[in-house]
C-alpha cells in the first residue's frame, strides 16, 4: 500500500506515514491525518500519561515537550511533527527512579486526583530547564497555562520552587528516555494501524542475544493460576501443538512471536486492554522443559508505560475421558499500571486468558487456525467476563445464604 507521507498534501481522512521519536524510541504510526498528537500518544501508543482536558489549548493537561519545547499535545496533528523529538511524562522518571520534579510533587502533597500533574510537571520541566534562575514570585504566572482543579496552586507552587532552588545550576534530563520500544495499535474504529521500526528497536536485546536465564523474582506472585481446562482434541493432537511454539504463540491471546533466538528463547509481543488501562508488553520467553505432555517457559516483558511483567508458566497434558485435560500453572509478577489495576480483577482477567488459551490450544489441536491469533483480547470483553463471573458468584453466594435462611421457596 502506498501511504501518504507526512509532508505532503492530504485530506483528513486519509492514512499518513508518521515518524516520530518518543521519549526516545523510534515510531512509526499508520494514521489518519486528523489525529491529534494527544490521541496518537494516548490511542496508538499507550502512553495514556499525557491527559486530556478541553482539547482547547486551555486547561494545558496535554503538555508534552516537542523538540524540547512544551507544547499542548492536543492543538497538534501528529502528522504536523514528522521527524520530530516528543517526550511525554512517562520519559519523565522511572518508578524506581523519580525525576526530581515528580519527587518534588509527591513530597509537597502537590496533587490529588492528579489529572493534572502530566501536564505541570511537563511545563514546570519546561520552564525549569529553560529558566533556571526563575523566583518564587514569577511562578504563578508561568505555571497558569496549567488548570488544576482540586489541590490548589500553593503545594504545587511550593513543589516547583524548591526543585528550581536545589537545580540552578541545571536541571536533569528525563531519566526514562531510551531506545525502550513502543508498540503501536489500531484503536477500534481507526482506519490506521500503527507500527513500530522493525529495526533494532523490535529486539529488546538491543543485538545482545538472550540474557542467561531470566531471573524471577522472590515472594509472593502478583496473581497465581491453576487451572484445568477439558479439550476435546486427543493428547496426540495436543502433544502436537504444544511441541511447535509458533503455533502455542498464536494461541494465546493478544501474543505475537517475533524472533527465534535460538537455544530456546524467542522474542514476542503481546497487547491487552483492561478498560481504559491498554498495554502493550515486548519481551522475551525462555522454554525450560518441553515434552509432548509437559512445557515450562519463563516470560518477561515490559509495557511502555514502563509497567513490567515476569512470568513461570508450566502447563501439562494429561488423557481424560473426553479428550485431554490440560492443567495451566502461572505465577505472575507485576510492576506498573497493571499492577495498580487490583490483584484480584487482574487474576480474574488473566485466568480468562488462560481460558481463552486453553480453548485456543484446542482449535488449534483440531487443524483449525486458533482464533486468538488475530483477535488480542479486548479489555472490555475480558472486563465483562470476570465482573460477570463475580456478580454470578456473588448472586449465587446470596441465593444459597437466603435458601440457608428461608428455606428452599424464601430464596427463590
Ligand atoms: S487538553 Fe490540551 S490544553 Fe486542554
Ligand atoms: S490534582 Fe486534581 S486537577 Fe490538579
Amino acid at each position: 500500500m502506498n501511504l501518504p507521507t507526512a509532508q505532503s498534501r492530504t485530506a483528513s481522512s486519509d492514512t499518513v506515514e508518521v515518524n516520530l521519536s518518543v521519549n526516545g524510541s523510534s515510531v512509526s504510526m499508520s494514521l489518519p491525518a486528523r489525529v491529534t498528537l494527544s490521541d496518537a500518544l494516548r490511542d496508538h501508543l499507550g502512553l495514556t500519561g499525557t491527559h486530556v482536558g478541553c482539547e482547547h489549548g486551555i486547561c494545558g493537561m496535554c503538555t508534552v515537550l516537542v523538540d524540547g519545547e512544551a507544547a499542548r499535545a492536543c492543538l497538534l496533528f501528529a502528522v504536523q511533527l514528522d521527524g520530530a523529538e516528543v517526550t511525554t511524562v512517562e520519559g519523565l522518571g522511572r518508578q524506581d527512579d523519580l525525576h526530581p520534579l515528580q519527587e518534588s510533587f509527591g513530597r509537597h502533597h502537590a496533587l490529588q486526583c492528579g489529572f493534572c500533574t502530566p501536564g505541570f510537571l511537563m511545563s514546570s520541566y519546561d520552564l525549569l530547564s529553560h529558566e533556571p534562575e526563575i523566583t518564587r514570585e514569577d511562578l504563578p504566572s508561568e505555571l497558569s497555562g496549567v488548570l488544576c482543579r482540586c489541590t490548589g496552586y500553593r503545594n504545587i507552587i511550593d513543589a516547583v520552587d524548591d526543585v528550581a532552588e536545589n537545580f540552578r545550576g541545571g536541571l536533569p534530563a528525563p531519566g526514562n528516555c531510551g531506545s525502550r520500544t513502543l508498540v503501536g495499535r489500531t484503536p477500534a474504529g481507526s482506519t490506521g494501524t500503527a507500527s513500530t521500526d522493525t529495526t533494532e528497536d523490535v529486539d529488546p536485546t538491543h543485538g545482545q542475544g538472550h540474557p542467561e536465564r531470566i531471573n524471577l523474582p522472590t515472594g509472593e506472585p502478583t496473581i497465581a493460576i491453576d487451572l484445568t481446562s477439558a479439550l476435546t482434541s486427543s493428547p496426540a493432537d495436543v502433544a502436537r501443538v504444544m511441541g511447535d511454539v509458533r503455533l502455542l504463540a498464536r494461541c494465546l491471546p493478544g501474543a505475537e512471536l517475533t524472533d527465534v533466538l535460538g537455544d530456546d528463547w524467542y522474542l514476542g509481543r503481546a497487547q491487552v486492554a483492561l478498560g481504559p488501562v491498554r498495554l502493550s508488553f515486548q519481551g522475551m520467553a525462555h522454554v525450560l522443559e518441553q515434552s509432548p505432555e509437559r512445557i515450562a517457559i519463563n516470560a518477561q516483558g515490559k509495557d511502555t508505560g514502563g509497567g513490567s511483567a515476569q512470568a513461570r508458566i508450566v502447563m501439562v497434558a494429561e488423557p481424560s475421558a473426553s479428550g485431554t485435560s490440560l492443567h495451566a500453572e502461572a505465577s505472575v509478577y507485576l510492576t506498573g499500571r497493571i499492577a495498580g489495576f487490583g490483584r484480584s480483577l487482574a487474576g480474574d482477567v488473566s485466568r480468562r486468558m488462560f481460558e481463552d488459551f486453553a480453548r485456543a490450544i484446542d482449535q488449534a489441536a483440531a487443524g483449525v487456525e486458533p482464533d486468538a491469533a488475530a483477535a488480542p483480547p479486548s479489555g472490555f470483553t475480558l472486563l465483562a467476563a470476570a465482573v460477570g463471573g463475580r456478580i454470578r458468584a456473588r448472586y449465587q453466594r446470596v441465593r444459597v445464604a437466603a435458601r440457608r435462611r428461608f428455606g428452599r421457596s424464601g430464596g427463590d
